[in-house]
């Protein structure tokens, strides 16, 4: 009785092993094929997929094998996603929305690291998206194609948002990188009434004017975007909230001059930032840093045509706003409206400290050098004593042209609270065309000159005022 149980649990052990044999195999097979036709595909790309580079290479790139994925490290293997799996057609006119969201719940749940591929050669359609985590693993976002929005206000599903694109929200560890381009689509949402001048005979039309951010981090930590074209976003091309470790490497961000809000990279509530060797021309600020950011590094960085780097604005709304140890250096400022920036609301509160402008190259820039405390979008902002307190602000090494309608140094600090603490290096600022602004201008700035400037500035006030000594509210953060 014993013995023929076991027997026969013998018997069903063995028959189960045969039946998941089989099936095994018939997945490598399937697997094998949908690979292969996965490469025939894609050589043959549909005559109506807008081809995103000008000369789409008929050979494809080595990819990976798949899987699992080997990035040349035999320890490191991660699973392969590709978006085509999941039905992504790639013809720059389905929806391919879903596609994506399924690849990214796939990826999310997977035990080890894993990679979505965005192939090369094809353009996806996606509509607004919150990719969401937390997930299990690390997670690359291959970006080799084009990725788009839908084009313009009235393509956009009246249901989604209007204020963002694509949304990384609540992810741990990925990198969204690749040869790629995203493609914001942005000109018809540049073109509505409400946007600055773009009304009936060059009005501005009142109204609900929200555009989408094209790329959004919020809440997440440990981030890379390297590689990647960005274009003509209806708004911000990137912005980052509440995020910790944010890397940025050999990005290039590229919308017109005259875009309004296309801010090319915009971080609040972020810590632990760095910018570096990327190249960013568009219509508002190239770099901006909102309230809540600390030990941000920008290197080597070309921006131009655009507003400049700022920090800020600050304080709107009597805000609180804090703001620390900020480097920008090594970088490039061309045509520009301003150079380096920090603005600032009155009736803020809080500080702004630790900031670094150094070895900074300016041609024909507006404003190169400009701390603006009464920043003011309408006629009516009025005088209050409160203000976010500016101060250990070091520009060294400043040089190049200026636009010579402004003056090249503009220091308007508070009438309560001055700034102070401003330290100049070797700056040497001269007329990209006409005579020398020999006046720079100061309001309320205290600091010092390490080197004679060009032009001289005589007009920094020595030591600290009475106002910050006796004022025990300032520097509260
Ligand atoms: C493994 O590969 C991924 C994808 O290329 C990469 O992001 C990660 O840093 C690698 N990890 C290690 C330990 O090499
Ligand atoms: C908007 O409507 C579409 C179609 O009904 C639906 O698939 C989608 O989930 C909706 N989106 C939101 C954010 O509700
Ligand atoms: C726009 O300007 C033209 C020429 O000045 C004028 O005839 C027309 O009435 C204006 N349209 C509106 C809506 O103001
Ligand atoms: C991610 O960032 C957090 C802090 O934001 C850090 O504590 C953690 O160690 C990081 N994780 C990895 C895997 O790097
Ligand atoms: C600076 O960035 C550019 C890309 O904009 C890159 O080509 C160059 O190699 C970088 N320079 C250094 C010293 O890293
Ligand atoms: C300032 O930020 C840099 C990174 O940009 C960091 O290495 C440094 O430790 C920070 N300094 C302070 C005092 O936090
Ligand atoms: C506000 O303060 C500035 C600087 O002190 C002064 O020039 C300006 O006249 C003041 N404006 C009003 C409305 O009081
Ligand atoms: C002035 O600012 C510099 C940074 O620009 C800083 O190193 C220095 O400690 C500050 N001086 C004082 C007295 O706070």
């Amino acid at each position: 009785m014993k013995y023929s149980r076991l027997s026969f649990l013998v018997l069903c052990i063995s028959l189960l092993c045969l039946v998941l044999l089989t099936q095994a195999r018939r997945h490598h097979t399937k697997n094998k094929h949908t690979h292969h036709h996965k490469g025939s595909h894609i050589s043959h790309p549909p005559s109506s997929s807008p081809a995103p580079e000008p000369a789409p290479e008929p050979e494809l790139a080595p990819e990976p094998a798949e899987p699992p994925y080997n990035d040349g490290d035999p320890s490191n293997s991660s699973q392969v996603f590709d978006v085509r799996k999941f039905g992504a057609a790639g013809d720059g006119v389905t929806d391919d929305t879903d596609a994506f969201k399924m690849a990214w719940d796939t990826a999310c749940q997977s035990d080890s690291a894993a990679v979505i591929i965005v192939p090369k050669g094809l353009s996806f359609m996606i509509q607004s998206t919150i990719f969401t985590g937390p997930c299990k693993g690390a997670l690359v976002f291959q970006v080799d194609g084009t990725l788009m929005p839908p084009d313009g206000p009235e393509s956009w599903p009246k249901n989604e948002s209007r204020r963002q694109w694509l949304v990384f929200y609540r992810i741990n560890e990925m990198s969204l990188q690749g040869g790629g381009l995203i493609d914001g689509r942005g000109e018809k949402w540049w073109d509505l009434p409400c946007k600055p001048h773009k009304g009936i005979n060059g009005t501005t039309l009142p109204g609900p004017c929200d555009s989408p951010i094209a790329i959004r981090f919020f809440m997440s930590s440990n981030l890379t975007v390297q590689g990647l074209k960005i274009k003509n976003s209806p708004q911000f091309h990137f912005r980052f909230d509440n995020c910790q470790n944010v890397h940025i490497e050999s990005i290039s961000i590229t919308a017109p001059a005259l875009s309004p809000n296309t801010d090319g990279i915009h971080i609040e509530n972020t810590n632990v930032v760095e910018i570096y060797n990327s190249v960013i021309s568009n219509g508002d600020d190239c770099v901006s840093i909102g309230s809540g950011c600390h030990n941000v590094d920008i290197r080597n960085i070309t921006c131009g045509p655009g507003h400049g780097i700022s920090i800020g604005s600050l304080g709107n709304h009597n805000s609180r706003a804090c703001v620390s140890n900020i480097t920008v250096k090594d970088s490039v400022i061309k045509v520009s409206n301003n150079g380096v920036r920090i603005k600032t609301w009155q009736g803020g509160s809080g500080v702004v400290s630790g900031v670094t402008f150094s070895n900074i190259h300016m041609d024909n820039v507006r404003n190169p050098i400009i701390i603006d405390q009464f920043y003011c979008l309408s006629k009516d902002c009025t005088n209050q004593t409160s203000a976010v307190f500016v101060s250990d602000i070091l520009y060294d090494n400043i040089k190049g042209t200026y636009d010579v309608r402004s003056p090249p140094m503009h220091f308007g600090c508070s009438d309560s609270i001055p700034c102070t603490n401003l330290t100049l290096s070797e700056v040497e600022l001269l007329p990209a065309t006409g005579d020398i602004v020999s006046d720079p201008f100061c309001w309320n700035a205290y600091g010092e000159l390490q080197t004679l400037t060009i032009p001289p500035v005589s007009c920094l006030m020595e030591g600290v005022p009475r106002s910050i000594l006796d004022n025990n509210d300032k520097g509260y953060c």
